[in-house]
């Protein structure tokens, strides 16, 4: 049975696309860290700028322009109040991918010297390596992994040790889309940044469920997705330190980026503008501006310590079930739980609970070499957001009794 919880609203009522049957069943969606669904809130701010405002932003002088610029610009100010930066150090971009591509094309382009070591971890989603693989292959640079423990949690002594040795940038996850394992950002910013080393957080499973305060962590990049985070896909940020930003190169070039053009050269606009090639994602802007009202709404502390009860007791109720195997800490943990049933392939498992209305992720979860670390192939991943309840924990459990069954495990 499920247990109380601390939240006495139930904000499912809030996610109208929550409210169906799915092969006749209610909805149980736990794929949130996949994505996340929109409130009715969200949704509004998107029709209400198409049916209402739409124009392109920061050229017309007509009133249409200026207040979908207005509009944009507000949003990149909800967006860096929500992180504690300045607006200009927010760039937006389609995403947590897009923004770990920009950096790695600009500042790692600009910074990375054949030689040079560029220091990752073993949890790294595919966003978050494959742009240093590719931008070491061109630098003649090496790809260095700090080391997991068998529990999940990153070795902290080997980042010391390979810290030590002054890579040119240490980008890292802050919480793992496999794991769940929340990484100590401020410690390990610390041990970069007293080495001289430039830190490049990818923040994409930290931004929807923790505070984040980007002046404390001292990281000089991140990046996320507001599709993760109840806002509209096609939408994210890179924050970056107005030094790094105004001295890299652009990312793309074209409209809207420059500030002159001649027959043979261009100059470029301020930051963050001079990363914002062509027309923007302006109504997903807007959309994750909502966003941001409405996790600020309830408050992040809250949404955290919901979210850290939902994840406890998933863990609690799988650990009584003896033919699932857990992967990731018990503890410090955040967002997902991933793990396998018996040696059922995930697809089956995820097939099974599909036919009970609950959808999970199954697959390697784009940690391809992270699962060859673990051992396995792929893994089911549960993942909750703020409309997830201990319900939605007591169905995937049920589920997974029925996989048993069907299995004869
Ligand atoms: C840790 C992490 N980094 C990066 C990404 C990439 O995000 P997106 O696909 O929104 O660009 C994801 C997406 O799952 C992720 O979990």
């Amino acid at each position: 049975m499920a247990k109380n919880v601390n939240n006495n609203y139930n904000y499912k009522s809030d996610f109208p696309i929550l409210n169906q049957k799915i092969r006749g069943k209610p909805l149980v969606y736990l794929d949130s860290a996949s994505t996340s669904q929109k409130p009715a809130n969200v949704i509004a701010s998107e029709k209400e700028f198409y049916e209402h405002y739409n124009a392109n932003i920061h050229r017309g002088v007509h009133y249409l322009s200026e207040k979908a610029t207005q509009m944009y610009e507000d949003a990149r100010e909800k967006t860096a109040k929500f992180v504690e930066a300045k607006s200009e150090e927010i760039v937006f971009v389609r995403g947590a991918t897009e923004g770990i591509n920009l950096i790695a094309a600009t500042f790692g382009e600009q910074n990375v010297k054949s030689g040079d070591t560029i220091l990752i971890t073993e949890m790294e989603h595919h966003s978050n390596l494959v742009p240093w693989q590719q931008l070491a292959a061109r630098k003649k640079a090496k790809l260095e992994f700090v080391e997991i423990n068998t529990d999940g949690t990153l070795n902290l002594n080997d980042a010391a040790a390979k810290l030590e040795k002054q890579p040119a940038i240490f980008s890292f996850t802050h919480v793992s889309n496999v794991l769940g394992t929340i990484n100590p950002v401020e410690k390990l910013t610390k041990m970069a940044k007293k080495r001289g080393v430039s830190v490049v957080l990818d923040a994409a499973q930290s931004a929807p469920h923790l505070p984040l305060n980007f002046a404390t962590i001292g990281a000089d990049f991140a990046a996320f997705s507001g599709h993760k985070m109840l806002s509209p896909t096609g939408i994210g940020a890179v924050y970056g330190k107005r030094e790094h930003l105004e001295n890299m190169p652009p990312y793309q070039t074209g409209g809207h980026m420059i500030k002159t053009v001649t027959k043979q050269t261009a100059t470029w606009n301020d930051v963050p503008w001079k990363f914002e090639a062509g027309t923007s994602n302006i109504a997903g802007a807007v959309g994750l501006g909502a966003a941001i009202e409405y996790l600020e709404k309830i408050g992040m502390k809250k949404v955290e310590r919901y979210n850290a009860e939902l994840v406890s007791y998933c863990l609690e109720e799988l650990q009584k079930l003896p033919f699932v195997t857990i992967y990731g800490p018990l503890e410090n943990r955040c967002g997902v739980v991933s793990f396998n049933v018996g040696d059922m392939h995930s697809h089956d498992v995820s097939s099974i609970l599909d036919e009970e209305g609950i959808a999970i992720r199954s697959g390697h979860h784009c940690c391809q070499p992270l699962m060859e670390t673990l051992g396995v192939t792929a893994t089911c991943r549960a993942s909750f957001h703020i409309y997830n309840t201990m319900e939605d924990v007591d169905k995937l459990v049920n589920g997974l009794k029925k996989c048993k069954k069907v299995f004869k495990l």
